[in-house]
Protein backbone atom coordinates (compact mmCIF):
# COMPACT_ATOMS: atom_id res chain seq x y z
CA UNK A 1 0.00 0.00 0.00
CA UNK A 2 1.23 3.42 -0.63
CA UNK A 3 3.05 5.21 2.40
CA UNK A 4 1.11 7.80 3.58
CA UNK A 5 2.48 9.69 7.01
CA UNK A 6 0.92 7.81 10.73
CA UNK A 7 -1.40 10.67 10.76
CA UNK A 8 -2.82 10.55 7.72
CA UNK A 9 -3.56 6.39 7.84
CA UNK A 10 -4.00 5.96 11.40
CA UNK A 11 -7.60 6.12 13.50
CA UNK A 12 -6.89 7.86 16.70
CA UNK A 13 -8.63 6.93 20.35
CA UNK A 14 -8.92 9.94 23.23
CA UNK A 15 -8.83 8.59 26.31
CA UNK A 16 -10.26 10.85 29.11
CA UNK A 17 -7.44 9.46 31.59
CA UNK A 18 -9.70 10.15 34.89
CA UNK A 19 -12.24 8.00 33.62
CA UNK A 20 -10.34 5.40 31.36
CA UNK A 21 -8.94 2.64 34.16
CA UNK A 22 -7.88 3.08 37.66
CA UNK A 23 -4.89 0.97 39.11
CA UNK A 24 -4.35 2.42 42.18
CA UNK A 25 -8.59 1.90 43.31
CA UNK A 26 -8.85 5.75 43.96
CA UNK A 27 -12.03 6.01 41.96
CA UNK A 28 -10.09 8.31 39.02
CA UNK A 29 -8.66 6.88 35.87
CA UNK A 30 -4.45 6.79 36.25
CA UNK A 31 -1.65 5.88 33.27
CA UNK A 32 -1.00 2.30 35.15
CA UNK A 33 -4.49 2.06 34.32
CA UNK A 34 -4.28 2.74 30.57
CA UNK A 35 -0.83 0.42 30.63
CA UNK A 36 -2.89 -2.50 31.70
CA UNK A 37 -5.55 -1.77 29.08
CA UNK A 38 -3.64 -1.77 25.80
CA UNK A 39 -4.00 -5.53 25.09
CA UNK A 40 -7.58 -3.78 24.51
CA UNK A 41 -6.99 -0.98 22.91
CA UNK A 42 -4.72 -3.13 20.07
CA UNK A 43 -7.39 -6.31 20.00
CA UNK A 44 -9.61 -3.16 19.23
CA UNK A 45 -7.35 -2.05 16.49
CA UNK A 46 -6.71 1.44 17.35
CA UNK A 47 -2.89 3.03 16.25
CA UNK A 48 -2.86 5.93 17.98
CA UNK A 49 -3.92 7.03 21.33
CA UNK A 50 -4.83 10.91 22.70
CA UNK A 51 -4.41 11.73 26.29
CA UNK A 52 -6.20 15.09 27.77
CA UNK A 53 -4.35 16.65 29.99
CA UNK A 54 -2.09 14.71 32.14
CA UNK A 55 0.04 17.08 33.56
CA UNK A 56 0.11 18.66 37.45
CA UNK A 57 -3.35 20.69 37.74
CA UNK A 58 -5.21 21.89 40.26
CA UNK A 59 -8.28 20.89 38.49
CA UNK A 60 -10.41 23.96 38.15
CA UNK A 61 -10.95 22.52 34.62
CA UNK A 62 -10.00 18.77 35.47
CA UNK A 63 -6.52 19.36 33.47
CA UNK A 64 -6.87 22.06 31.39
CA UNK A 65 -5.86 24.07 33.63
CA UNK A 66 -2.02 23.32 34.12
CA UNK A 67 0.05 24.08 36.79
CA UNK A 68 3.77 22.67 35.62
CA UNK A 69 3.51 21.74 31.84
CA UNK A 70 6.61 19.32 32.54
CA UNK A 71 5.32 16.72 35.32
CA UNK A 72 2.47 14.63 35.51
CA UNK A 73 -0.23 15.40 38.39
CA UNK A 74 0.27 12.50 40.70
CA UNK A 75 -3.57 11.57 40.68
CA UNK A 76 -2.56 10.01 37.44
CA UNK A 77 1.18 8.84 38.40
CA UNK A 78 4.37 9.52 38.10
CA UNK A 79 6.93 10.79 35.01
CA UNK A 80 8.36 7.18 35.22
CA UNK A 81 4.53 5.74 34.14
CA UNK A 82 4.46 8.32 31.57
CA UNK A 83 7.94 6.89 30.18
CA UNK A 84 6.50 3.51 31.08
CA UNK A 85 3.35 3.76 28.93
CA UNK A 86 5.31 5.89 25.84
CA UNK A 87 7.86 2.39 25.93
CA UNK A 88 4.57 0.24 26.38
CA UNK A 89 2.87 2.22 23.10
CA UNK A 90 5.68 2.46 20.78
CA UNK A 91 6.62 -1.50 21.54
CA UNK A 92 3.27 -2.67 20.32
CA UNK A 93 3.60 -0.16 17.08
CA UNK A 94 1.31 2.37 18.96
CA UNK A 95 1.20 6.23 18.95
CA UNK A 96 1.08 8.41 21.81
CA UNK A 97 -0.14 12.23 21.53
CA UNK A 98 -0.73 14.51 24.67
CA UNK A 99 -2.80 17.55 24.86
CA UNK A 100 -1.03 20.58 25.32
CA UNK A 101 -3.15 23.75 26.44
CA UNK A 102 -1.14 26.68 24.91
CA UNK A 103 -3.89 29.52 25.54
CA UNK A 104 -3.74 29.39 29.37
CA UNK A 105 -2.27 27.89 32.51
CA UNK A 106 -3.49 27.83 35.90
CA UNK A 107 -3.63 30.51 37.94
CA UNK A 108 -1.36 28.27 40.71
CA UNK A 109 1.67 27.96 37.87
CA UNK A 110 4.31 29.60 39.29
CA UNK A 111 4.83 31.71 36.22
CA UNK A 112 1.33 33.26 37.16
CA UNK A 113 2.26 33.90 40.70
CA UNK A 114 5.15 35.90 39.67
CA UNK A 115 3.59 37.60 37.09
CA UNK A 116 0.40 38.92 39.50
CA UNK A 117 2.93 39.68 42.12
CA UNK A 118 3.85 43.13 40.61
CA UNK A 119 3.70 45.47 37.50
CA UNK A 120 7.70 45.42 37.16
CA UNK A 121 8.89 41.31 37.77
CA UNK A 122 10.54 39.60 34.99
CA UNK A 123 7.18 37.48 34.31
CA UNK A 124 4.64 40.72 34.42
CA UNK A 125 4.30 40.72 30.41
CA UNK A 126 3.45 37.11 30.68
CA UNK A 127 -0.18 37.30 30.89
CA UNK A 128 -2.89 39.87 29.30
CA UNK A 129 -3.06 42.61 31.85
CA UNK A 130 -4.73 45.92 31.82
CA UNK A 131 -5.67 49.02 33.57
CA UNK A 132 -9.30 48.36 32.72
CA UNK A 133 -10.89 45.64 30.41
CA UNK A 134 -9.43 46.10 26.97
CA UNK A 135 -13.07 44.18 25.40
CA UNK A 136 -16.75 43.12 25.84
CA UNK A 137 -15.46 39.42 25.94
CA UNK A 138 -17.45 36.92 28.06
CA UNK A 139 -15.64 33.74 29.93
CA UNK A 140 -16.43 30.42 29.05
CA UNK A 141 -18.26 28.06 31.55
CA UNK A 142 -19.89 31.23 33.82
CA UNK A 143 -22.87 31.70 32.75
CA UNK A 144 -22.00 35.50 30.76
CA UNK A 145 -19.30 36.49 32.86
CA UNK A 146 -16.77 38.92 31.98
CA UNK A 147 -12.86 37.18 30.77
CA UNK A 148 -11.26 39.94 32.28
CA UNK A 149 -10.81 40.01 36.32
CA UNK A 150 -9.67 42.35 38.62
CA UNK A 151 -6.76 41.02 40.85
CA UNK A 152 -5.97 42.91 43.93
CA UNK A 153 -2.51 42.14 44.83
CA UNK A 154 -1.56 43.93 41.15
CA UNK A 155 -4.10 46.25 40.47
CA UNK A 156 -4.99 45.36 37.27
CA UNK A 157 -7.17 43.32 35.32
CA UNK A 158 -6.08 39.70 33.55
CA UNK A 159 -7.86 37.85 30.77
CA UNK A 160 -8.97 34.92 30.89
CA UNK A 161 -11.05 33.13 28.23
CA UNK A 162 -12.09 30.27 30.31
CA UNK A 163 -12.37 30.11 34.14
CA UNK A 164 -10.75 32.77 36.20
CA UNK A 165 -8.19 29.94 37.41
CA UNK A 166 -6.93 30.19 33.75
CA UNK A 167 -5.10 33.12 32.99
CA UNK A 168 -4.75 33.24 29.21
CA UNK A 169 -0.92 33.45 28.09
CA UNK A 170 0.31 36.28 26.91
CA UNK A 171 1.91 35.32 23.20
CA UNK A 172 2.87 38.44 22.43
CA UNK A 173 5.93 37.80 24.61
CA UNK A 174 8.36 36.45 22.38
CA UNK A 175 9.65 35.35 25.99
CA UNK A 176 6.35 33.34 26.55
CA UNK A 177 6.43 31.81 22.83
CA UNK A 178 9.74 30.26 23.69
CA UNK A 179 9.15 28.64 26.99
CA UNK A 180 5.95 26.95 25.25
CA UNK A 181 8.33 25.63 22.66
CA UNK A 182 10.38 23.88 25.73
CA UNK A 183 7.24 22.60 27.05
CA UNK A 184 6.79 21.09 23.10
CA UNK A 185 10.40 19.88 23.23
CA UNK A 186 10.80 18.23 26.97
CA UNK A 187 8.14 16.40 25.52
CA UNK A 188 9.28 15.47 22.51
CA UNK A 189 12.68 14.44 24.01
CA UNK A 190 10.72 11.82 25.65
CA UNK A 191 9.39 10.22 22.35
CA UNK A 192 5.94 11.52 22.77
CA UNK A 193 4.37 11.18 18.91
CA UNK A 194 2.67 14.16 19.17
CA UNK A 195 0.00 16.62 20.52
CA UNK A 196 -3.78 17.66 20.33
CA UNK A 197 -3.53 21.46 20.88
CA UNK A 198 -6.17 22.97 22.96
CA UNK A 199 -7.97 25.98 21.51
CA UNK A 200 -4.85 26.72 19.46
CA UNK A 201 -6.58 29.47 17.34
CA UNK A 202 -6.36 31.20 20.97
CA UNK A 203 -3.09 32.14 21.35
CA UNK A 204 -3.09 35.14 18.55
CA UNK A 205 -5.88 37.81 19.94
CA UNK A 206 -6.86 41.25 18.37
CA UNK A 207 -7.97 42.88 22.42
CA UNK A 208 -9.06 45.83 20.71
CA UNK A 209 -11.93 44.19 19.01
CA UNK A 210 -15.19 43.84 21.01
CA UNK A 211 -17.38 39.97 20.23
CA UNK A 212 -20.57 40.88 18.62
CA UNK A 213 -23.32 41.07 21.13
CA UNK A 214 -25.56 38.37 20.96
CA UNK A 215 -23.45 36.04 19.16
CA UNK A 216 -22.61 33.34 21.82
CA UNK A 217 -23.07 29.83 21.09
CA UNK A 218 -22.58 26.67 23.40
CA UNK A 219 -21.24 27.46 25.82
CA UNK A 220 -18.02 28.73 24.44
CA UNK A 221 -18.82 32.75 23.96
CA UNK A 222 -15.65 34.53 22.98
CA UNK A 223 -13.86 31.00 21.19
CA UNK A 224 -15.35 30.68 17.58
CA UNK A 225 -14.98 33.74 16.58
CA UNK A 226 -11.45 34.82 17.39
CA UNK A 227 -9.52 34.24 14.44
CA UNK A 228 -6.52 36.52 13.98
CA UNK A 229 -3.57 36.49 11.41
CA UNK A 230 -0.59 36.49 13.91
CA UNK A 231 -1.63 32.79 15.02
CA UNK A 232 -0.27 31.67 11.71
CA UNK A 233 2.30 32.99 12.30
CA UNK A 234 3.18 31.43 15.62
CA UNK A 235 1.55 28.19 14.48
CA UNK A 236 4.55 28.35 11.92
CA UNK A 237 6.74 28.63 14.56
CA UNK A 238 5.18 25.39 16.39
CA UNK A 239 5.53 23.28 13.45
CA UNK A 240 9.30 24.26 13.09
CA UNK A 241 9.58 22.72 16.64
CA UNK A 242 8.08 19.69 15.75
CA UNK A 243 9.53 19.24 12.08
CA UNK A 244 12.62 19.12 13.99
CA UNK A 245 12.38 15.86 15.34
CA UNK A 246 12.71 13.99 12.08
CA UNK A 247 9.60 15.09 10.65
CA UNK A 248 7.73 12.46 12.43
CA UNK A 249 5.84 14.21 15.00
CA UNK A 250 2.41 15.61 14.41
CA UNK A 251 -0.02 18.05 15.59
CA UNK A 252 -3.88 18.48 15.55
CA UNK A 253 -5.22 21.50 16.84
CA UNK A 254 -8.97 22.41 18.15
CA UNK A 255 -9.58 25.31 15.79
CA UNK A 256 -12.95 25.66 16.99
CA UNK A 257 -14.36 27.95 14.62
CA UNK A 258 -17.34 25.97 13.15
CA UNK A 259 -16.68 27.18 9.80
CA UNK A 260 -14.78 25.25 7.07
CA UNK A 261 -12.87 28.07 5.31
CA UNK A 262 -11.54 29.60 7.66
CA UNK A 263 -10.35 26.12 9.79
CA UNK A 264 -9.02 25.21 6.67
CA UNK A 265 -6.29 27.97 7.07
CA UNK A 266 -4.79 26.77 9.90
CA UNK A 267 -3.28 23.91 8.27
CA UNK A 268 -0.97 27.06 6.39
CA UNK A 269 0.68 26.06 3.35
CA UNK A 270 2.30 22.32 4.95
CA UNK A 271 3.84 24.30 7.76
CA UNK A 272 1.12 24.92 10.35
CA UNK A 273 -1.37 22.24 12.34
CA UNK A 274 -0.99 18.91 10.90
CA UNK A 275 -4.49 18.67 11.05
CA UNK A 276 -7.26 20.51 12.65
CA UNK A 277 -10.13 18.86 13.59
CA UNK A 278 -13.39 19.95 12.32
CA UNK A 279 -16.52 20.79 14.73
CA UNK A 280 -18.99 22.16 12.02
CA UNK A 281 -19.03 18.48 10.95
CA UNK A 282 -19.59 17.24 14.83
CA UNK A 283 -22.25 20.20 15.06
CA UNK A 284 -24.45 18.71 11.82
CA UNK A 285 -27.45 16.82 12.51
CA UNK A 286 -27.92 13.22 11.53
CA UNK A 287 -29.92 14.07 8.16
CA UNK A 288 -28.14 12.37 4.63
CA UNK A 289 -28.81 15.36 2.64
CA UNK A 290 -27.39 17.89 5.60
CA UNK A 291 -24.53 15.60 6.39
CA UNK A 292 -23.24 14.81 2.68
CA UNK A 293 -23.22 18.69 2.06
CA UNK A 294 -20.97 19.32 5.19
CA UNK A 295 -18.34 16.81 4.00
CA UNK A 296 -18.40 17.80 0.08
CA UNK A 297 -17.89 21.33 2.02
CA UNK A 298 -15.04 19.86 4.21
CA UNK A 299 -13.70 18.17 1.23
CA UNK A 300 -14.00 21.71 -0.73
CA UNK A 301 -12.08 24.02 1.03
CA UNK A 302 -9.22 21.43 2.19
CA UNK A 303 -8.41 19.30 -0.90
CA UNK A 304 -6.72 22.52 -2.78
CA UNK A 305 -4.35 23.19 0.04
CA UNK A 306 -3.41 19.35 -0.04
CA UNK A 307 -4.86 19.51 3.66
CA UNK A 308 -5.76 16.46 5.45
CA UNK A 309 -9.34 15.95 6.68
CA UNK A 310 -10.35 14.88 10.47
CA UNK A 311 -13.31 13.73 11.54
CA UNK A 312 -14.78 13.08 14.68
CA UNK A 313 -18.13 12.77 16.50
CA UNK A 314 -18.08 13.10 20.53
CA UNK A 315 -15.14 14.01 22.28
CA UNK A 316 -14.75 15.64 26.72
CA UNK A 317 -16.93 18.55 26.36
CA UNK A 318 -20.00 17.44 24.16
CA UNK A 319 -22.78 15.01 24.70
CA UNK A 320 -22.06 11.39 22.89
CA UNK A 321 -23.18 11.66 19.26
CA UNK A 322 -25.41 8.55 19.69
CA UNK A 323 -27.24 10.73 22.59
CA UNK A 324 -26.99 13.88 20.13
CA UNK A 325 -28.55 11.84 17.09
CA UNK A 326 -31.71 10.96 19.20
CA UNK A 327 -30.31 7.76 21.48
CA UNK A 328 -30.83 4.72 19.12
CA UNK A 329 -28.18 1.92 19.04
CA UNK A 330 -28.98 1.79 15.24
CA UNK A 331 -27.66 5.08 13.97
CA UNK A 332 -24.85 4.80 16.51
CA UNK A 333 -23.88 2.06 14.21
CA UNK A 334 -24.72 3.70 11.34
CA UNK A 335 -22.59 6.51 12.35
CA UNK A 336 -19.54 4.62 13.20
CA UNK A 337 -19.44 3.59 9.41
CA UNK A 338 -19.48 6.90 8.24
CA UNK A 339 -16.72 8.31 10.72
CA UNK A 340 -14.28 5.16 9.43
CA UNK A 341 -14.53 5.28 5.95
CA UNK A 342 -14.38 8.76 5.22
CA UNK A 343 -11.60 10.38 3.88
CA UNK A 344 -9.55 11.59 6.64
CA UNK A 345 -8.24 10.83 9.87
CA UNK A 346 -10.89 9.83 12.26
CA UNK A 347 -10.94 10.55 15.80
CA UNK A 348 -12.86 8.04 18.32
CA UNK A 349 -13.66 9.11 22.09
CA UNK A 350 -13.41 6.30 24.36
CA UNK A 351 -16.43 4.22 25.10
CA UNK A 352 -18.35 5.00 21.60
CA UNK A 353 -17.33 1.99 20.44
CA UNK A 354 -19.42 0.46 23.28
CA UNK A 355 -22.19 2.41 22.04
CA UNK A 356 -22.53 4.67 25.26
CA UNK A 357 -24.88 7.49 25.87
CA UNK A 358 -23.71 9.97 28.46
CA UNK A 359 -24.24 9.34 32.46
CA UNK A 360 -26.95 10.96 34.12
CA UNK A 361 -25.87 12.82 36.88
CA UNK A 362 -27.58 13.90 39.52
CA UNK A 363 -27.00 17.47 41.04
CA UNK A 364 -25.54 16.66 43.89
CA UNK A 365 -22.46 14.78 42.34
CA UNK A 366 -21.78 17.32 39.21
CA UNK A 367 -18.33 18.42 39.17
CA UNK A 368 -17.76 20.34 35.75
CA UNK A 369 -18.22 23.94 35.92
CA UNK A 370 -19.04 23.54 32.10
CA UNK A 371 -21.49 21.14 32.51
CA UNK A 372 -20.06 18.09 30.49
CA UNK A 373 -19.38 15.50 33.66
CA UNK A 374 -22.18 13.25 31.41
CA UNK A 375 -20.02 12.32 28.53
CA UNK A 376 -16.98 12.23 30.78
CA UNK A 377 -18.43 9.05 32.80
CA UNK A 378 -16.01 5.91 33.25
CA UNK A 379 -15.64 3.18 30.71
CA UNK A 380 -17.01 -0.05 31.89
CA UNK A 381 -14.69 -3.32 31.78
CA UNK A 382 -17.00 -5.69 33.31
CA UNK A 383 -20.66 -6.88 33.64
CA UNK A 384 -20.16 -6.94 37.83
CA UNK A 385 -21.37 -4.24 39.70
CA UNK A 386 -17.84 -3.03 40.18
CA UNK A 387 -17.32 -2.41 36.01
CA UNK A 388 -13.40 -3.05 36.41
CA UNK A 389 -13.18 -0.41 38.66
CA UNK A 390 -11.33 -1.35 42.13
CA UNK A 391 -12.67 2.11 43.76
CA UNK A 392 -15.74 3.77 43.59
CA UNK A 393 -15.13 5.53 40.27
CA UNK A 394 -15.49 9.84 40.65
CA UNK A 395 -18.57 9.95 38.12
CA UNK A 396 -21.58 7.03 37.76
CA UNK A 397 -21.38 5.09 34.92
CA UNK A 398 -23.99 5.48 31.46
CA UNK A 399 -26.57 3.88 31.50
CA UNK A 400 -26.56 -0.18 31.11
CA UNK A 401 -22.83 -1.24 32.18
CA UNK A 402 -23.94 -4.45 33.09
CA UNK A 403 -24.20 -5.55 29.12
CA UNK A 404 -22.40 -2.03 27.37
CA UNK A 405 -18.78 -2.84 28.55
CA UNK A 406 -16.06 -4.06 27.12
CA UNK A 407 -15.93 -7.56 28.21
CA UNK A 408 -19.54 -8.38 27.60
CA UNK A 409 -19.05 -7.06 23.97
CA UNK A 410 -15.93 -8.44 23.19
CA UNK A 411 -17.71 -11.68 23.66
CA UNK A 412 -21.10 -10.66 21.26
CA UNK A 413 -19.52 -10.45 17.75
CA UNK A 414 -22.36 -9.17 17.14
CA UNK A 415 -22.10 -6.06 19.04
CA UNK A 416 -21.46 -2.08 18.17
CA UNK A 417 -17.97 -3.11 19.77
CA UNK A 418 -17.51 -5.74 16.61
CA UNK A 419 -18.43 -3.77 14.18
CA UNK A 420 -15.88 -0.87 15.47
CA UNK A 421 -13.20 -3.50 15.40
CA UNK A 422 -14.53 -4.55 12.16
CA UNK A 423 -14.55 -1.12 10.53
CA UNK A 424 -10.69 -0.22 11.75
CA UNK A 425 -9.76 -3.81 10.48
CA UNK A 426 -11.04 -3.05 6.99
CA UNK A 427 -9.15 0.45 7.06
CA UNK A 428 -6.04 -1.03 7.87
CA UNK A 429 -6.52 -3.62 4.71
CA UNK A 430 -7.85 -1.34 1.95
CA UNK A 431 -5.81 1.41 0.79
CA UNK A 432 -8.98 2.87 -0.54
CA UNK A 433 -10.21 3.44 2.74
CA UNK A 434 -7.31 4.58 4.40
CA UNK A 435 -6.14 6.71 1.88
CA UNK A 436 -8.10 6.96 -1.83
CA UNK A 437 -10.30 9.57 -3.23
CA UNK A 438 -13.52 10.33 -2.01
CA UNK A 439 -16.21 11.12 -4.74
CA UNK A 440 -20.10 11.29 -3.45
CA UNK A 441 -23.10 9.73 -4.73
CA UNK A 442 -26.37 11.08 -5.63
CA UNK A 443 -28.95 9.09 -3.89
CA UNK A 444 -31.74 11.48 -3.09
CA UNK A 445 -32.08 12.76 0.19
CA UNK A 446 -32.31 9.40 2.83
CA UNK A 447 -28.59 8.13 1.58
CA UNK A 448 -25.50 8.97 2.17
CA UNK A 449 -23.43 7.40 -0.14
CA UNK A 450 -19.79 7.55 -1.58
CA UNK A 451 -17.29 5.77 -3.62
CA UNK A 452 -13.52 5.58 -2.14
CA UNK A 453 -10.58 4.93 -5.02
CA UNK A 454 -7.57 4.07 -4.86
CA UNK A 455 -5.61 2.25 -7.86
CA UNK A 456 -7.84 -0.12 -8.59
CA UNK A 457 -9.27 -0.88 -5.34
CA UNK A 458 -12.99 0.89 -5.37
CA UNK A 459 -15.46 0.45 -2.53
CA UNK A 460 -18.62 2.30 -2.44
CA UNK A 461 -20.35 3.32 1.08
CA UNK A 462 -23.89 3.55 1.67
CA UNK A 463 -25.44 4.37 4.40
CA UNK A 464 -29.53 4.80 4.67
CA UNK A 465 -30.82 6.55 6.95
CA UNK A 466 -34.50 6.79 5.80
CA UNK A 467 -37.19 4.18 6.61
CA UNK A 468 -37.75 2.39 3.33
CA UNK A 469 -35.16 0.57 1.38
CA UNK A 470 -33.75 1.76 -1.34
CA UNK A 471 -31.47 0.81 -4.50
CA UNK A 472 -27.87 2.36 -4.44
CA UNK A 473 -26.98 1.48 -8.34
CA UNK A 474 -23.51 1.73 -7.73
CA UNK A 475 -23.79 -0.96 -5.19
CA UNK A 476 -25.25 -3.83 -7.31
CA UNK A 477 -23.03 -6.63 -8.02
CA UNK A 478 -20.65 -5.23 -5.53
CA UNK A 479 -19.40 -7.62 -2.74
CA UNK A 480 -20.22 -7.06 0.52
CA UNK A 481 -17.71 -6.39 2.99
CA UNK A 482 -19.66 -4.85 6.29
CA UNK A 483 -23.26 -4.22 6.94
CA UNK A 484 -24.63 -3.52 9.69
CA UNK A 485 -27.52 -5.66 9.07
CA UNK A 486 -25.78 -8.21 10.39
CA UNK A 487 -25.61 -10.82 7.42
CA UNK A 488 -22.40 -10.35 4.62
CA UNK A 489 -24.30 -13.59 2.74
CA UNK A 490 -25.02 -13.80 0.36
CA UNK A 491 -21.38 -11.99 -0.86
CA UNK A 492 -23.17 -9.87 -3.26
CA UNK A 493 -25.26 -7.29 -3.33
CA UNK A 494 -27.95 -6.89 -5.08
CA UNK A 495 -27.98 -2.62 -4.64
CA UNK A 496 -31.11 -2.43 -2.46
CA UNK A 497 -30.33 -1.13 1.41
CA UNK A 498 -32.70 -1.52 3.71
CA UNK A 499 -33.78 1.01 5.80
CA UNK A 500 -31.36 1.80 8.82
CA UNK A 501 -28.88 0.31 6.84
CA UNK A 502 -25.12 0.79 6.18
CA UNK A 503 -22.88 -1.01 4.04
CA UNK A 504 -19.50 -1.15 2.78
CA UNK A 505 -18.77 -3.21 -0.38
CA UNK A 506 -16.10 -3.52 -2.47
CA UNK A 507 -16.83 -3.20 -6.15
CA UNK A 508 -14.76 -5.75 -9.04
C1 LIG B 1 -10.92 22.96 25.23
C2 LIG B 1 -11.01 21.65 25.98
C3 LIG B 1 -11.95 21.82 27.12
C4 LIG B 1 -11.40 22.90 28.03
C5 LIG B 1 -11.14 24.19 27.28
C6 LIG B 1 -10.25 25.09 28.07
O1 LIG B 1 -12.12 23.30 24.63
O2 LIG B 1 -11.36 20.61 25.12
O3 LIG B 1 -12.16 20.64 27.83
O4 LIG B 1 -12.30 23.13 29.08
O5 LIG B 1 -10.47 23.98 26.06
O6 LIG B 1 -8.96 24.57 28.15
Amino acid sequence: MEQVPWWQSAVVYQIYPRSFADADGDGVGDLQGIRSRLDYLQWLGVEVIWLSPVFRSPMADFGYDVSDFCDIDPIFGTLADMDELIADCHARGMRLMLDWVPNHTSDQHPWFHESRSNRTNPKADWYVWRDEPANNWLCSFTNGASAWDFDERRGQWYLHCFLPQQPDLNWDNPDVELAMHDTLRFWLDRGVDGFRMDVVHLIGKQLDQDDAPGAIKRGYPHVPFNDVPVTHERLRGIRKVLDSYNGDRASVGEVYLLDEAKMAAYYGDHDELHLSFNFSFLWATWDAAGLRAKISNTLGHLEPLGAWPTWVLSNHDVPRHRQRYGGSEHVARLAAVMLLTLRGTPFLFQGEELGLVDAVVPEAQRLDPGGRDGCRAPLPWTPDAAHGWPGTPWLPFAPEPDVRNVASMQRDPASILHLYRDLLGLRRGHAALQSGTLEMLETGDHVLAYRRCAGSQRIVVAINMGHEPLAVSALAGATLLISTAGATTPATTTGIIAAQEAVVALLA
